[in-house]
């Protein structure tokens, strides 16, 4: 069955609404593990402003959501408490690993939000637009991953490829169901 435009629109808002939110329960997780077993007052700083601009971004497409009358994925509440563990366990890591999973993030967003912007014509301009700033906003944040010292090195890279993978999967899934 050849997919319409108008379901290929539906599907990008339904899988950047799951990662938008999933975005902001990563920052709660590091934020939770910073606020209890972890102290770095300068983290917490860096992570509390990226989270405002997730929230701008997830509050975006709710709104789509809500005004396109399309379903969010089924897997929200899945994806709410793996995104929370994935917060607090990498910044129990410590901050390279915490600062490496917004980077690991980051760069499959990059990708992802290029490939929609590349598919979406002029008649979704503002959706397009949107997309085009959000993203802008994303390399911005896996820029300041790598200031803060996120690595590749040695086992880290592992962590990225885990992540990678898992971040993935949650779109492939968030896309359809
Ligand atoms: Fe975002
Ligand atoms: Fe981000």
């Amino acid at each position: 069955m050849k997919k319409t435009k108008k379901n290929k629109i539906e599907e990008f808002i339904r899988v950047d609404h799951a990662g938008e939110r999933g975005a902001i329960k990563i920052y709660e997780g590091q934020l939770l593990a910073l606020n209890t077993v972890i102290k770095d007052e300068e983290l917490k700083k860096k992570i509390e402003e990226m989270i405002i601009h997730e929230k701008e971004h997830a509050d975006y497409f709710e709104n789509e959501i809500k005004k396109r009358r399309i379903k969010p994925t089924k897997f929200l509440p899945l994806w709410d408490l793996l995104g929370v563990g994935l917060g607090f366990g990498s910044t129990i890591l410590g901050k390279k690993a915490a600062m490496l999973c917004t980077a690991s993030v980051e760069e499959v967003i990059d990708e992802h939000y290029q490939n929609q912007i590349n598919q979406i014509k002029s008649d979704e301009k503002e959706l397009r637009n949107k997309i085009i700033k959000f993203r802008e906003d994303e390399l911005n944040h896996k820029d300041i991953a790598y200031n803060e010292g996120a690595t590749k090195d040695g086992l880290y890279s592992i962590l990225d490829k885990i992540i990678k993978t898992g971040s993935k999967i949650a779109i492939n899934i968030s896309e359809k169901i």
